[in-house]
């Protein structure tokens, strides 16, 4: 990993909700990035009772209704990389790439235009583009929640606009809250991983409660149903990240002693057609990342009303 720079960047969350309050949790956890000595942070929302949790949760960011707030564009003193994340709902990115447009023109100091980082699916560099200031570098990142716990699993696709050293600070920022950084070299591809690494803690969350629920009904008390299972999940996921990533039929195959309990479970799952389920949930999933760009023509043809519509991943 190469080496984090001496500089303190800022960082802003525009829309800091489910996923934004997330990547600062695990910001604030990390021992690798230290507010105010490596980052300066700002958060937006723009519902009352919202900023005042931020407030209340993240006492030394600066924490605004007002996403052109001269404080956060005018930076003192000036940041040499301002990272500006897009944590809203897809149906509103088109208008916080104009905020951004107008505040970078009215107030930058820096001859260097923010980079704009994205966690929307759907939504393509030249969409984003069409609002941000001409040549902006933008990354479009694809995380997960489990960023909240320092272990969220992370993709990038950074534009040409993005240089070697800005494209450093934004990988370090993930790998803080991320242990798993994959730089993509085709765009395309992040409303694929859309569907799987961000979309993933739902299949393990589902599947964790399936089982719970199997093993309450069949009396093992609510508690130590899910203190068993979720560590099982973590010991397995550990046990899986040590080994390449060919050997998953191998470490499915060891637990599974042949006419054995587990292999009868497995072949169970096998006659259900499980694999081919999730294969088909998986491209539901995919489907869905790929109209999310569409929320952005509709609202710019005025075809669309935001305050109505509630994709999200
Ligand atoms: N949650 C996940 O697991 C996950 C994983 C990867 C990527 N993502 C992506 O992350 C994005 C956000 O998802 P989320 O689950 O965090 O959604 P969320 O909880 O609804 O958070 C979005 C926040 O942005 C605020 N907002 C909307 N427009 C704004 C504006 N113009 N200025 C300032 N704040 C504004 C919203 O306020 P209101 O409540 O008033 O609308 C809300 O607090 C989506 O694009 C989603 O696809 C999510």
């Amino acid at each position: 990993m190469p080496a984090m720079p001496p500089v303190q960047i800022q960082l802003t969350i525009i829309g800091c909700g489910t996923l934004g309050r997330n990547i600062v949790d695990g910001l604030l956890r990390s021992v690798s990035l230290q507010p105010t000595k490596n980052y300066r942070l700002s958060l937006t929302t723009r519902n009352p009772q919202q900023l005042s949790g931020l407030q209340r949760d993240y006492p030394t960011a600066l924490v605004t209704a007002d996403n052109k707030d001269a404080r956060i564009w005018q930076g003192s003193p000036p940041s040499p990389l301002h990272i500006v994340v897009i944590g809203t709902q897809p149906q509103y990115t088109a208008s916080v790439c104009r905020d951004i447009s107008e505040a970078y023109m009215s107030f930058h100091r820096s001859p260097h235009v923010p980079v704009v980082v994205t966690v929307c699916p759907g939504i393509t560099m030249s969409q984003l583009a069409q609002e941000l200031p001409p040549r902006a570098p933008i990354v479009r990142s694809m995380p997960n929640t489990p960023v909240a716990a320092g272990q969220g699993a992370t993709a990038l696709f950074a534009n040409q606009w993005v240089d070697a050293k800005s494209m450093n600070q934004v990988d370090h920022v993930f790998r803080a809250i991320s242990p798993t950084v994959e730089v993509l070299d085709r765009e395309e591809m992040m409303d694929v991983v859309a569907a799987v690494s961000g979309s993933a803690p739902a299949y393990a969350f589902h599947l964790m409660r399936s089982l719970a629920d199997a093993a309450t009904a069949r009396g093992i008390p609510a508690h130590a149903a899910q203190d068993l299972i979720v560590q099982s999940f973590l010991g397995a996921a550990m046990l899986a990240r040590q080994c390449p990533p060919e050997s998953l039929s191998k470490l499915l195959s060891d637990v599974c002693v042949p006419g054995g309990s587990t292999a009868k479970a497995m072949a169970t799952l096998d006659n259900y057609r499980a694999s081919e389920v999730v294969d088909q949930a998986v491209q539901a999933s995919w489907v869905a990342n790929q109209a999310m760009g569409d929320s952005w023509t509709r609202q710019n043809d005025g075809t669309d009303d935001p305050a109505k519509a509630t994709h999200k991943i």
